[in-house]
């Protein structure tokens, strides 16, 4: 079999505009491809290993051969990465099982997504690998690199939606429910988004159980606050494609209401979001899992730069503007 010595990809981060956390359990969701992203090189190596290396501080190496179970032994970046590792080792072990040789990697991953503030630089960092491994073979499909993406992911948090892999693989502005298709969105209006970064750690996983205990023990309150979720996400396409502003941040506040009533809110995030909304936001509500990770905030005009100041001044310096809808998965 012939194989390149190194190939390269690279992947967007997301915010999700509506329906977090409602979309593990089939309601529809919104979310955009921003212009963060995470850029992954991969070279071949004679060792049975895969080592990779990120600019978020993490290095980690693991056997090539039979896919290593995470336990006690493994350190805190081995445990960070694992995704990464269990998504590179699939798409290696249809390659040695071809040729009955155990290929070896160095992954390097550049990122500049902050890692753990909900904007998906975990699903982004498996896309752009899945990518750039499988193209020291042959290029691969999206629709390939997406489903290998989505396995490994599914490895960690079994009941993931799948919509952070989507957005990282296809980009752009989406309507997506789980094991179904994506639906392009085109709005109307430029958005004009800022993000704010808690300095909360959260773990998507951790949340998503949260949820699914709140769910068993509250089912008629949850498929309440499920089927609001809908109406709102459904509501918000019309506002998009109309260019309506001004509904869509009321949509979004009424998106943040449901999720502080599952609990996945926190007075940090509230104080943040009030802050915001003081401050010019049209709309402002947690984006991604919650319990900490960023909020999102739509502001009425272009005028990102003195909205930016003003959070300056709270010493919030952990924010920045994004554009909706860059390329997904790349390969170069
Ligand atoms: C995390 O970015 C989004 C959640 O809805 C989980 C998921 O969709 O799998 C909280």
């Amino acid at each position: 079999m012939t194989c390149v010595k190194f190939a390269r990809a690279s992947a967007p981060a997301k915010v999700m505009l509506f329906g977090e956390h409602f979309v593990v359990y089939g309601c529809p969701a919104i979310l955009g491809s921003i212009d963060k992203r995470v850029s992954v090189t991969a070279k071949q190596s004679e060792s049975a290993k895969i080592n990779i290396s990120s600019n978020m501080g993490f290095l980690a190496s693991y056997s090539s051969e039979s896919l290593e179970k995470p336990g006690p032994q493994f350190s805190e970046a081995q445990n960070t990465l694992y995704p990464i590792y269990a998504a590179v080792h699939d798409v290696l072990k249809d390659h040695f099982e071809v040729d009955g040789r155990h290929h070896g990697v160095e992954i390097d991953i550049k990122s500049d997504i902050p890692w753990g503030a909900g904007l998906g630089s975990s699903a982004a960092s498996c896309v752009a690998s899945v990518g750039a491994v499988k193209s020291l073979f042959l290029k691969p499909e999206k629709e390939w690199v997406y489903s290998r993406a989505l396995g490994a992911e599914r490895i960690i948090h079994e009941n993931s939606s799948g919509a952070d892999c989507n957005i990282s693989t296809f980009g752009g502005l989406i309507y997506y429910i789980k094991d179904t298709r994506n639906k392009k969105i085109s709005s109307k209006a430029e958005l004009s988004l800022v993000v704010l970064i808690t300095y909360i750690k959260h773990s998507t996983g951790s949340q998503v159980s949260f949820v699914k205990n709140f769910r068993n023990q509250n089912r008629s309150l949850f498929n309440d606050l499920a089927s609001r979720a809908t109406r709102v996400c459904d509501k918000a396409v019309s506002a998009l494609r109309s260019g309506d502003v001004i509904k869509l941040g009321e949509l979004m506040n009424e998106n943040h209401m449901l999720l502080k009533d599952l609990g996945v809110s926190n007075d940090e995030i509230n104080d943040l979001i009030r802050f915001c909304l003081d401050n010019g936001a049209t709309g402002a509500k947690l984006t991604g899992a919650g319990g900490g990770g960023s909020v999102v905030a739509l502001l009425s005009n272009e005028n990102q730069t003195s909205f930016i100041r003003k959070m300056g001044k709270k010493g919030l310096r952990q924010s920045f503007p994004v554009r909706i809808g860059s390329y997904g998965l790349l390969i170069e």
